[in-house]
């Protein structure tokens, strides 16, 4: 067998690519290792989201330069949104690279590899789909799965690079996404994620014979209670009162969105180019916890974007403040390549950034604290996902349906399990609690709503 080391950076969409990429070299081959050293194959899978994430592949792209030297026959590639940005550049700068490949040409790698003598660059500037569907998936876990149900973006929000990495939007036939998922809950996985840019504006480009919520409810349909649902990202403006329903009536579907705001002032939101107001963001968020009370809502924000001002940054802490988030990625806003907001001539100094980025957290941090503390007492359903055995205890975690990691400890229990926890502790980050009963059965929604009403946490 030929050793594959596989580093990868970035999303979820990244995390299922490389899984992919696993998939296709699984058949030339390949086995995955996780050192550098025994590796006859290297692959970096790249995020170009920020500036921070971009120069860390660089830096670890440099330590390969030693490692080529040493090992005769070692091939170093790198895939992905870098790959995609910087296409014939990194060839240029990094002498002992062998191929480039964007994140839509992922199959030709195994044709590039083969070229043994060249340098291989496969970046297509229009990507159409990434892989076709019969390509094997290599995946990581056999409990949790990412299916991609769309690709790209056709957003063009001012400050990202999505659009440029991984081309205009596409979505997947309904049935072979069905299929897919039927495939995985034979296999006995229990949590399937759909992913997608804009995940619930599937359907639109090629126009699908299904929309985002009649593709829920086919998938709920086939999976018969057998598996958890969860979505992401969804972009507000297509959040619908069908969306809202599906998360009330659907069992398989978790009671969590990811609904990423950026700001919470109107001017910054303009400028961003995200489609939508404060007010209307707000609407959204009243929609679904009217439909769904204990629904867990986080969220993306950026502080900094150019031109934001002390009072626009306000209006940011005030939506945290007035929506309570269950929790959320802040990010400091980063120039990125192509982007209209790279133009911008306000940009905003490091310094305050910094400052915004730690107000931001401390407001967050005692808001998820708050919403947390709300589940002390209560007992939820938890999906093992990680064992930890530490002496003779053996310590779990796993995650509500709410999507919050909870830390346990049990027997019994394996991965994949699923098990009612009474929850004892809280901090702003995660739960702490003990298992009620050595059960495994599942706790649908409804099984779950008899069993402890769940209280709308405000
Ligand atoms: N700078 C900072 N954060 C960004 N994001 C996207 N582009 C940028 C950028 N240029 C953040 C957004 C997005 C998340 C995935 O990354 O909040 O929702």
């Amino acid at each position: 067998m030929l050793k594959l080391r596989l580093i990868t950076y970035g999303c979820q969409a990244n995390e299922l690519d490389s899984e992919r990429i696993a998939g296709l070299l699984g058949r030339e081959g390949y086995e995955l290792i996780e050192h550098d050293e025994e590796a006859d194959l290297i692959i970096l899978n790249t995020c170009a989201i920020r500036e921070k994430a971009e120069q860390k592949v660089y830096s670890r792209l440099g330590t390969f330069r030693e490692l080529k030297r040493r090992k005769k026959g070692l091939r170093v590639g790198i895939c992905g949104c870098v790959a995609q940005q910087e296409g014939q550049a990194l060839l240029n700068r990094f002498p002992y690279l062998d191929f480039v490949v964007g994140p839509a040409q992922l199959t030709s790698i195994p044709t590039l590899l083969r070229e043994r003598a060249n340098r291989g660059i496969a970046t297509a500037r229009a990507p159409a789909f990434s892989y076709p569907s019969t390509a094997p998936i290599h995946r990581r876990s056999g409990i949790k799965a990412w299916v991609s149900i769309m690709e790209g973006c056709d957003r063009f929000c001012a400050f990202c690079v999505v659009p440029f990495t991984r081309g205009r939007e596409r979505s997947r036939p309904p049935q072979e996404i069905v299929e897919e998922i039927r495939g995985l809950k034979e296999q006995g996985y229990r949590e399937v994620t759909l992913l997608g840019q804009t995940v619930n504006s599937y359907g639109k480009n090629p126009r699908a014979p299904a929309t985002f919520v009649e593709l829920l409810r086919m998938i709920d349909h086939i999976i018969e209670g057998e598996m958890r649902v969860r979505f992401t990202s969804p972009y507000p403006g297509d959040v619908t009162e069908e969306l809202a329903e599906a998360l009330a009536d659907l069992h398989s579907l978790c009671e969590h969105i990811h609904l990423p705001v950026q700001s919470g002032s109107n001017r910054t939101l303009r400028r961003m180019k995200r489609g939508y107001s404060r007010d209307d963001y707000l609407g959204k968020v009243e929609l679904l916890r009217t439909r769904v009370p204990e629904l867990a809502l986080t969220t993306d924000i950026i502080v900094g974007f150019p031109g934001e001002t002390e009072r626009d940054f306000e209006e940011t802490l005030s939506l945290i403040q007035d929506v309570g988030y269950d929790g959320a990625f802040i990010f400091k806003y980063s120039t990125r390549p192509h982007t209209p907001a790279a133009r911008m001539s306000d940009q905003v100094p490091e310094e305050v950034k910094g400052h915004r980025l730690e107000q931001a957290l401390g407001l967050l941090n005692m808001l998820s604290l708050e919403r947390n503390r709300a589940y002390l007492g209560r007992t939820v359903e938890v999906l093992v996902d990680r064992e930890d055995v530490k002496g003779d205890a053996v310590r779990l975690a796993g995650r509500t349906r709410g999507n919050k990691i909870v830390h346990f400890s049990g027997e019994e229990q394996r991965d994949g399990d699923l098990v009612p926890v009474a929850i004892t502790g809280a901090s702003a980050l995660h739960l702490q609690g003990e298992i009620v009963s050595n059960g495994t059965k599942s706790l649908w929604k409804k099984d779950l709503t008899t069993l402890h009403p769940l209280s709308m946490i405000s």
